[in-house]
Formats: C-alpha cells, sequence, structure tokens
C-alpha cells in the first residue's frame, strides 16, 4: 500500500492540498478560492471560517483524487500566507473578527507613530523587521482596540492569536494545540529571532497579553492529531510547519548559506540563506527565520514585493486587456522595442527595500503608440526589475553574496515562472543564471518534506537536497550596457513614484 504525505497549503487567494508519494511525486491537487474581502480602502480581509471550510473541503478532494484512505498518510505538513492575522475565543472556537490579511494597511499611522517615538530600532534589533503594516503585531493591537469587548477578554485570558498555520493547527486538533513554528513566528513582529521566544517589551509594546501566543517550535515537530471526524475516524499526526516562503525555501532545497530562492505568487519573496548567524541588513531587507530543525534555527536574507503576479490580475481584471493569464505573454512579445514604459506596480505601497506604505501605482513612458501590448511587456517586466531591487540588497548586505556576485544563481518557483519569456527577462535583467525546477510545487513540497522527514518516510536534509533537479536554466543574453541603460530608466520611475525622497 503506498504511503503518503499531505501537504495543505493555505495562500492568500486559495486553499490547496497536495497529495506527496514516497518518491515525493504529486499524486493528486485539490484547489478552492475563497472570497477577498476589502471593506476600506487598503484594507484586505479574509474569513477565517473560510480558510479552515477550504482547507478541510481541499483535503477530502485531494485524498478522493487520489482515491487514498486516511490510513495510507504518514503524516500533514501545513505551509500558510503568513502574517495575516486571526484572533478567537478560547471557549466558542469563533474569531471575533475577521482574518487581518498580510497586504492590509489599515496599522500604518500606527506604525509611523510608533517609529515617530523612535522604536524601529529596537524592533528590528530584536525581531529583524522593520516597523511597517505588514506583520501582524500592529494587527493584533489593531483587533483588541477596535473590536468591542476584546481588550478586557484577552487580559482575562480568553482570546488567542495566531497565524493561519495556528488557526488551521488548533481547528485541526479540535482545539487541542495552539502551536505555531519559528517561520511563522519571526513574522509577527512579537518573536525575538536570536533568542527564539516572544519577546516582552514588544509586547509591552504593543499592548498585546502574553496569554494569547502559541507555543513556538521547530518546523518539524509534533504539532497534534487531526480530530478524528476529520478522515473518517482516523487520527494523522501534524508533523510540519512553516510559513509559505520558508517552505519555498525548503522545498528548493536551499540549505547552504548563500543559496537563494525567488517564488513568485500574488507578490514576490525572495530568501538568501545566511545560515545560523542572523545577518543584519543595511539595506532594508528583513532578518528572518529560514527554517528550524532539531532546536536549531538557519536564518535569511529576504526581501518581499507585494505585487508580482498580482499585476497580472491587474491587466485582467482591472485594465481588462487580457481574458486570462496565459494570454499575458504573448501580447508582451508584440511590445514595441523602441518605446520605453516602465510600470511600477505599487498598488498596496511599495515593500523592499523602499517599505513606503503610501505610494501607489504609476506608469511612464506613455506615447500616443503605446497599446496593451506594451503595458502587458511593463507589467511582467515590472517584475524582473523588482528582483533586481531585492538583488542588489542582498549583495550590499552580504559580503559573502557580493564576492559570489558573479555566478549567484536565483532558483525560482510559482505561478509566473511558467513564462519562458518572463523567466529569461529575468535572468536578463539581474545578468544572472535563473534555474527552474522540476517539481513547480515547492511550497508544498517544502511543508511535504518537513512532516515526511519527521514521520520517516522522507530522506534527511542531504538526501531531499540530492532529489532536486532542473527544469531549465534561464541564462542572461542581453547585452551590458542595455541591461544598464533599461535599469536605470526603472530606478528613475521608482524614484518618481516614492512619496518621500
Ligand atoms: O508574506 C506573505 C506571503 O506569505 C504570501 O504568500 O503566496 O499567499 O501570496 P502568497
Amino acid at each position: 500500500m503506498t504511503t503518503y504525505v499531505l501537504s495543505i497549503d493555505q495562500g492568500t487567494t486559495s486553499s490547496r492540498a497536495i497529495l506527496f508519494d514516497q518518491a515525493l511525486r504529486v499524486v493528486a491537487v485539490g484547489q478552492e478560492e475563497f472570497a477577498q474581502h476589502f471593506p476600506n480602502s487598503g484594507w484586505v480581509e479574509h474569513d477565517p471560517e473560510d480558510l479552515w471550510s477550504s482547507t478541510a473541503a481541499v483535503c477530502r478532494s485531494a485524498l478522493e483524487r487520489a482515491g487514498a484512505l486516511p490510513e495510507q498518510i504518514a503524516a500533514i505538513g501545513v505551509t500558510n500566507q503568513r502574517e495575516t492575522t486571526v484572533v478567537w475565543d478560547r471557549e466558542t472556537g469563533k474569531a471575533i473578527y475577521n482574518a487581518i490579511v498580510w497586504q492590509d494597511r489599515r496599522t500604518a499611522d500606527f506604525c509611523a507613530r510608533l517609529k515617530a517615538d523612535g522604536n524601529e530600532p529596537m524592533v528590528t534589533e530584536k525581531t529583524g523587521l522593520l516597523l511597517d503594516p505588514y506583520f501582524s503585531g500592529t494587527k493584533i493591537a489593531w483587533i483588541l482596540e477596535n473590536v468591542e469587548g476584546a481588550r478586557a477578554r484577552a487580559e482575562a485570558g480568553k482570546l488567542m492569536f495566531g497565524t493561519v498555520d495556528s488557526w488551521l493547527i488548533w481547528r485541526m486538533t479540535g482545539g487541542a494545540v495552539h502551536a505555531t513554528d519559528a517561520t511563522n513566528a519571526s513574522r509577527t513582529m512579537l518573536y525575538d529571532i536570536r533568542r527564539g521566544c516572544w519577546d516582552e517589551d514588544l509586547l509591552k509594546l504593543l499592548n498585546i497579553p502574553a496569554s494569547m501566543l502559541p507555543e513556538v517550535k521547530d518546523s518539524a515537530a509534533d504539532f497534534g492529531v487531526t480530530r478524528p471526524d476529520l478522515f473518517g475516524g482516523r487520527s494523522i499526526p501534524i508533523l510540519g510547519n512553516a510559513g509559505d516562503q520558508q517552505a519555498a525555501t525548503v522545498g528548493q532545497a536551499c540549505f547552504k548559506p548563500g543559496m537563494m530562492k525567488s517564488t513568485y505568487g500574488t507578490g514576490c519573496f525572495a530568501l538568501l540563506n545566511v545560515g545560523e548567524t542572523p545577518v543584519r541588513s543595511q539595506n532594508r531587507l528583513l532578518t528572518t527565520v529560514a527554517y528550524q530543525l532539531k532546536g536549531k534555527p538557519a536564518y535569511a536574507l529576504e526581501g518581499s514585493i507585494f505585487v508580482a503576479g498580482a499585476v497580472v490580475q491587474w491587466l485582467r481584471d482591472g485594465l481588462q486587456i487580457i481574458r486570462s493569464a496565459a494570454e499575458t505573454q504573448p501580447l508582451a512579445e508584440q511590445a514595441d522595442p523602441a518605446q520605453s514604459v516602465y510600470m511600477v506596480p505599487a498598488f498596496t505601497g511599495l515593500g523592499t527595500p523602499h517599505w513606503d506604505a503610501d505610494a501607489r501605482g504609476a506608469i511612464y513612458g506613455l506615447t500616443r503608440g503605446t497599446g496593451p501590448a506594451e503595458l502587458a511587456r511593463a507589467a511582467l517586466e515590472s517584475v524582473g526589475y523588482q528582483t533586481r531591487d531585492l538583488l542588489e540588497a542582498m549583495k550590499g548586505d552580504w559580503a559573502a553574496a557580493a564576492a559570489s556576485a558573479g555566478e549567484t544563481v536565483l532558483r525560482v518557483d510559482g505561478g509566473m515562472t511558467a513564462s519562458d519569456w518572463t523567466m529569461q527577462f529575468l535572468a536578463d535583467i539581474l545578468g544572472a543564471p535563473v534555474d527552474r525546477p522540476r517539481v513547480p510545487e515547492t511550497t508544498a513540497l517544502g511543508a511535504a518534506w518537513l512532516a515526511g522527514m519527521q514521520a520517516g518516510v522522507y530522506p534527511d536534509q542531504d538526501g531531499f537536497a540530492a532529489t532536486w533537479a532542473l527544469d531549465r536554466r534561464f541564462t542572461p543574453a542581453m547585452e551590458d550596457g542595455l541591461r544598464a541603460r533599461k535599469y536605470a530608466g526603472w530606478q528613475d520611475a521608482v524614484r518618481r513614484t516614492l512619496t518621500r525622497g
């Protein structure tokens, strides 16, 4: 009888469940989209019940599709959209407010005040993050301040906080386990990434009771067992958990310092493994936990771009110049090469390295000859330019990365990497090779490996790294002068978009 590992990938726009067999091959996928709520400008929410019910549904459908029985599932691994914040009642198990999504900017003013009061150096020193609404801390504070009675209930120990992994694990275990892993904890702005614990000063700064917080575990650890009614009377152990970008780093087997991956989903997140000692960024990159195994964290420098794939969605749903994402590449290929159109997709502000929450999108270089093809090309190119911004910041930060700048290789994954044109442009503008792996489901694979390795059905770290296989390498072909001119044009466009100089 085949043994499987079930990987749950709860993302920003859909919940997915991917069943892997013993040879780490994808056997079946269940996927469901759920509603996005935009109650105010810059606000983004999810209904926590949608996150839960869609997750439960996709697990069932993945098993059904594979014809797999619950007793064949050796373990479950969880991976999730990070930072998104859920607060729920310990007794009723109901969330007291919608999940506030990572993209949500409602706490921008609060963050600005905390910054003006001189708190950012302390926050960065402890958490590796910056004072930005992106992270969970100020979102929890907002819920406690704005939901009637929440503050008193939290202080009485009646409320629980979790990122989406904790919320799902708590539900899956029937309320038996309130836990997270170090990668997810490192995105809350409440966790000291060096000491590996929740930080009293930060809790005090944001006025958050410690009783709300989940227990922090390794990324491969015992996260409890599923309640029997979920999988036909069978209790399946949950043995892996990591934030989606960290899971992709694991799935790409970026286990050695200097190895780097970039995932192109709604946004784009590049993580550079820096090893066992955290590196403090001078270029406004984040320092984060890449994964934690056997009590030992490995750290990464992270560049976070809020809009990558979402720019293609905007071409489809906002501008309506394409009907499906697949039309973007052929359209971009028809663009007039003589036109220099730049699109800065700052729809929800700009992340690394600018961290400008108030910036909004802009298009430059329009002429009377500009049409859908030039806009499509500018949209796809914006993803390459933004990745270059991240790489420049990384090289600036990490001497070892700068030293090896000549042979920096970027491992890529996510929906947009299916476009050969986009990947070639990426390699061209980076001036570095871009490697696309054979298994495109690297996020789910990372979570599956963590759980399967813990269960003893998958190989150890080295064995797993040896299974990573290349689909295609994109090598830079653009002439140096053109690369420099194009990138300078992008930098100028960004400068004109920023709200502060
Ligand atoms: O930090 C946000 C990130 O984890 C979201 O990823 O793939 O759900 O857009 P994704």
